[in-house]
C-alpha cells in the first residue's frame, strides 16, 4: 500500500520521504509543484540529496516513488484524472505536511495553510469512504499556541480560540488543524506540532538557514539585549523526522497529537551563545536585557526602512522571529519522549557543526546535479 505525503520537496518534508523509504518496502505517493514530471524529479533529488546518493534515490524513484503533479491552492489539489484515480485506488495513509511558512503573507497562508489542508483533508476523506485509511498525520506548529511568556506549554491547552495570535503562519496552522479533525471525523488522525527545527544531530549539512542566520548574528555580537535565562526550543530534523514516520506507522499511537521539541530540556540563551561563540572567539557575551525595548524597536525601524544593508535584512529576521526569541516559551515533550523512549538531542550538542556549515557555505546548500539516469550527464 502506499502513503500520500505532501510536502517533500521541502525540508522536514524530505526528512519524512527518507525515514519512509528507508524504513519499509512501501511505495510512497509524492505531491510535487511542478509543471513536468521531469522537473518534479529533479526539484525531488535536489531535497533528497541531504539523504541519499543519486543512485538510491533513482533506485527509490523508479521502484517505490510515485509523483503526482499539484497545488494545495487548486480545487481538487489540481490532480490531473489519472493521478486522482491512482490516489483513490492505492493510498492507504496520508502525512501532510506541506505548508507556506510565509509568516508575513496573510494570502499565502490562508491559501496554503486553510484552503490547501481542507483539500488534502477532502481527498482523504474520499479514499476513506471507498477504503478505510489507516492514519492521516498532519504536520502542524508548535505556533498554534499563539503568544505566549514564560510557559511550558502543553498539547491539550496548548489553543486557545480567544488568544492572540503569533503571525499569519500560526493563525492559519491552528485553523488547519481545526477543519482537519472536523473534516476528518471517524479517520484516525495524530497532529505533530514541531517546535523549531533546526539542523541535523548526524551531520552539519542542512538546507534550511533563516534560523542559522539569526544564530550567527548572535554569536557575533558581544552584547545581546536578551535575558541569557530564556530558553528557546529547538528540535533536530532527523529527531521530527523519525518520530512523525514511527508514529504514523504505529497501529495505535496513545495521543492525539504530540509536541516535538525540547521542551523542559531546552537550553537557555547563555548556553547557546556558548556553544556558539567558541566557534570564533574566546570571549563570553555579555547580555542586556534592559537593552531589549531599544533594540526591538531598531530592528522595527530599520525593518520598514528602505535601506539595503545586511543590517537591515537582519532586523527582518530579528522580527520574523521575535516571539519565539522573546517569549520564553517551551513546549511539553514528556508524550513523545515516552512513546518513542528516545529524547531528542540538545541543540548545543550539535549547533557549532551546523553554524560552522552555514558559514562555510555562506549559507546555501552546494546542491549536486540531477544526472541524466544511465549516463553521466548532468541536467541543468
Ligand atoms: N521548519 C520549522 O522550523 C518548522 C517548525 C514547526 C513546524 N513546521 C511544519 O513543518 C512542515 C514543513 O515545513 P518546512 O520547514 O519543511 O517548510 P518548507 O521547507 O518551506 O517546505 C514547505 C513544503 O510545502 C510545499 N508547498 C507549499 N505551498 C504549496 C502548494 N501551494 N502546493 C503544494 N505544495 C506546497 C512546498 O513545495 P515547493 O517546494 O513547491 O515550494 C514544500 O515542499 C510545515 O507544515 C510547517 O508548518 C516547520
Amino acid at each position: 500500500m502506499t502513503t500520500f505525503l505532501t510536502g517533500a520537496t521541502g525540508f522536514l518534508g524530505s526528512y519524512i520521504a527518507a525515514e519512509l523509504l528507508s524504513n519499509s518496502k512501501e511505495r510512497i505517493a509524492l505531491l510535487v509543484r511542478s509543471r513536468t514530471i521531469e522537473e518534479a524529479e529533479k526539484r525531488l533529488w535536489r531535497s533528497l540529496q541531504l539523504h541519499m546518493n543519486f543512485q538510491t534515490y533513482w533506485d527509490h524513484r523508479t521502484q517505490r516513488i510515485d509523483i503526482h503533479l499539484g497545488d494545495l491552492t487548486e480545487p481538487g489539489l489540481g490532480l490531473n484524472k489519472a493521478s486522482q484515480e491512482r490516489l483513490l485506488e492505492s493510498t492507504d495513509s496520508v502525512i501532510h505536511a506541506a505548508a507556506s511558512l510565509n509568516r508575513k503573507s496573510e494570502e499565502s497562508c490562508a491559501n496554503v495553510n486553510v484552503k490547501g489542508s481542507l483539500e488534502v483533508a477532502l481527498l482523504a476523506k474520499k479514499i476513506h469512504d471507498l477504503k478505510p485509511l489507516r492514519r492521516y498525520s498532519l504536520v502542524s506548529t508548535v505556533a498554534v499556541s499563539g503568544i505566549r511568556e514564560n510557559e511550558t506549554v502543553q498539547e491539550d491547552t496548548a489553543i486557545r480560540w480567544n488568544r492572540p495570535d503569533l503571525d499569519p503562519y500560526g493563525r492559519t496552522k491552528k485553523m488547519s488543524e481545526y477543519l482537519s479533525q472536523r473534516v476528518l471525523e471517524g479517520i484516525p488522525l495524530t497532529i505533530f506540532r514541531p517546535s523549531a527545527i533546526i539542523g541535523d544531530t548526524r551531520f552539519p549539512q542542512t538546507t534550511q538557514f533563516d534560523m542559522l542566520r539569526a544564530f550567527a548574528w548572535m554569536a557575533k555580537m558581544s552584547v545581546l539585549p536578551l535575558d541569557p535565562s530564556w530558553r528557546m526550543d529547538i528540535v533536530p530534523a532527523d529527531f521530527v523526522g523519525k518520530a512523525v514516520v514511527r508514529i504514523h506507522k504505529s497501529d495505535h499511537p496513545r495521543h492525539p497529537i504530540y509536541h516535538l521539541s525540547a521542551g523542559l530540556a531546552s537550553p537557555n540563551y547563555r548556553e547557546i551563545s556558548d556553544c556558539l561563540t567558541s566557534e570564533f572567539h574566546k570571549r563570553r557575551t555579555h547580555f542586556s536585557p534592559g537593552l531589549c525595548g531599544i533594540f526591538m524597536k531598531s530592528c522595527d525601524w530599520l525593518s520598514n526602512s528602505r535601506l539595503k544593508s545586511g543590517l537591515v535584512r537582519t532586523a527582518r529576521l530579528v522580527n520574523v522571529f521575535r516571539p519565539h526569541l522573546l517569549g520564553n516559551t517551551v513546549f511539553d515533550n514528556s508524550r513523545i519522549v515516552e512513546e518513542l523512549e528516545e529524547r531528542p538531542a540538545s541543540f548545543v550538542s550539535y549547533a557549532p557543526g551546523v553554524l560552522r556549515f552555514a558559514l562555510d557555505h555562506q549559507f546555501s546548500y552546494p546542491f549536486l546535479p540531477f544526472c541524466q539516469p544511465g549516463t553521466q550527464k548532468e541536467v541543468a
